[in-house]
């Protein structure tokens, strides 16, 4: 224990020591920032919600700021400008990822997709997620399935709307997306039909992104990476590994049908995908380095499109009249009896700018993925050296009132009639990034989005809990790789006279 502590002191000791020596020789070229502490740097100025934190300093050190988290040079971008030069001008050369302590403990950390450099391995796997999961003809294809998972969450919230009991809006739109994901690549539920007892796989996926997202002490201090103060590796470590049985035990029994004369139906999903690159010759794939890549799409894809959908709704029951205009926008387009398609959504396009203004204020990847400069770069007349980390503040973006009147309102209407798109073109608008990092689930993240929100609209009326009014109404964020709802969103879902008949003509 001793001899621990004295380490730790060394260590403490070398990188002050270092550090001050490289800010002493590196500094006049770095963008401006505040002064740190000695050891620390800024990292007492981060708080609980560090993008909110990084907003206010850069009013006052500029778009482009420099921090000094730990041992960690920072980048932080403040504006759409900044963004565009990071994310368009010089793509390439912060296309790198710094990797977090607690992602690096999974098996064949490698073999990611969020988390490895842009290289060549990683734009196959890319690539295959682009042609074999996310294009149109592949959405278009598994669009009865996420319809049918839209269905069963409405069947779910129709049994606590018997009773006029709250709803868990981010849970049950977490076990959804879920099942939407394992469905894509597996053709298998992974989460059973009653939400409420969630099976194995939820449990582990929560504990992925609940550890992974928080401030870790090994990632400021990468030399104390071994010692993992916090414990965030000791008790992530067997989620991931757990995981990978679970992926195991699909995986190899698909071989086995895959190579069986008796079982004739290849499921035509992403796992066949995945598994025909692994039989090519020279293929970058085999059965053990897909594992990493699935479970970076389960874990990207499940927390994102709930948290956004949670945010939705919450805005909407704080904004009764939205509330109301969104719900009489489906009703009087699709009908109350109609199952909701996702062709549908284009004919809803007050709902579209629901969609675009709640990502707006409530980005679920507020300071995008971490970016890492790949060598020494010139930006607008600073230097940012290699390996320096690089965040875009997206959360600030949205709320900069140099692009958005009444920024902090939160107003559909300034949607209508913009050519905003996701696309990472507008770079005031970036929920998704944009760039060659860009998220690439952004089509399914659309349309599963939508669809939940579309068919939870459609088939209830929404009301707060007793007690609960819209003013009073938490809006707090927690802020993790994701940015929650801090207090979950519970809202009690209302089926009325003429929707009951409908849903009671469905149910016979
Ligand atoms: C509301 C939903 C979603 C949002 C807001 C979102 C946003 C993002 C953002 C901001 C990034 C990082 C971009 C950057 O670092 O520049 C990202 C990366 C990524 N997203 Fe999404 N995402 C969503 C849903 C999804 C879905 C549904 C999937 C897959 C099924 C997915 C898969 C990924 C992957 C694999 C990456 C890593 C890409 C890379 O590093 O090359 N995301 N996402």
């Amino acid at each position: 224990m001793e001899l621990y502590i004295l380490l730790i002191c060394i260590s403490i000791f070398w990188f002050f020591f270092f550090n001050q020596l490289l800010r002493r020789s590196s500094s006049k070229k770095l963008p401006p920032g505040p002064a740190g502490v000695p050891l620390i740097g800024s990292l007492h100025r981060l708080g609980p919600r560090p993008n909110q934190s990084l907003a206010d300093l850069s009013k006052i050190y500029g778009p482009i700021m420099t921090l000094k988290l730990g041992s960690v040079t920072t980048i932080v971008a403040s504006s759409a400008d900044a963004a565009k030069a990071i994310l368009k001008t010089h793509d390439h050369s912060f296309s790198g990822r710094p990797v977090p302590a607690s992602i690096a403990t999974q098996p064949n950390p490698d073999a990611t997709i969020a988390w490895v450099a842009a290289d060549n391995s990683w734009r196959s796997r890319r690539r295959i997620c682009a042609t074999q999961m996310f294009s149109a003809q592949k959405l278009d294809q598994l669009q009865h399935l996420r319809q049918r998972k839209a269905q069963e969450l409405v069947s779910h919230i129709k049994r606590h709307a018997v009773s006029a009991a709250p709803v868990d809006i981010g849970g049950a739109a977490f076990a959804t997306t879920l099942n939407l994901i394992s469905n894509t690549i597996f053709s298998i539920d992974m989460v059973d039909q009653d939400f409420d007892s969630a099976k194995e796989f939820k449990d582990l996926v929560w504990t992925i992104m609940e550890n992974a997202g928080k401030p870790n002490f090994s990632d400021y201090f990468p030399v104390l990476r071994r010692l993992d103060l916090q414990g965030l590796k000791r008790r992530i470590r067997p989620a991931y590994r757990r995981l990978h049985e679970i992926f195991d035990e699909v995986i190899e029994k698909r071989l086995r049908d895959r190579g069986s004369d008796l079982v004739n139906d290849r499921k035509g999903d992403f796992l066949d995908a995945l598994l025909d690159q692994c039989e090519e010759d020279g293929s970058d794939f085999n059965p053990i380095t897909i594992k990493p890549v699935i479970l970076d799409l389960f874990i990207a894809a499940s927390d994102t499109s709930a948290i956004t959908t949670e945010w939705a709704m919450a805005e909407l029951l704080r904004k009764p009249d939205i509330l109301e205009r969104a719900r009489n926008e489906i009703i009087g387009t699709i009908g109350a009896d109609h199952q909701m398609q996702e062709s549908d959504m284009d004919r809803l396009p007050y709902l579209q700018a629901v969609v675009k203004e709640t990502m707006r204020l409530h980005p679920a990847a507020p300071l995008l993925l971490p970016h890492k400069a790949r060598k020494d770069v010139e930006l607008q007349g600073f230097i940012v050296p290699k390996n320096t980390q690089v965040l875009v503040n997206v959360w600030a973006i949205g709320r900069d009132p140099k692009y958005w009147e009444d920024p902090s309102s939160f107003l559909p209407e300034r949607f209508l009639n913009s050519s905003l798109d996701y696309k990472g073109r507008d770079f005031e608008y970036i929920p998704f990034g944009a760039g060659r990092r860009m998220c690439p689930g952004m089509p399914l993240a659309i349309r599963v989005i939508h669809l939940m929100l579309a068919s939870i609209l459609q088939s209830f009326n929404w009301k707060l809990p007793p007690g609960t009014t819209p003013e009073k109404m938490d809006m707090e964020e927690q802020f993790g790789f994701t940015l929650r709802k801090a207090i979950p969103l519970l809202a009690i879902p209302v089926i009325e006279t003429k929707l009951l008949k409908v849903l009671e003509e469905d149910q016979e």
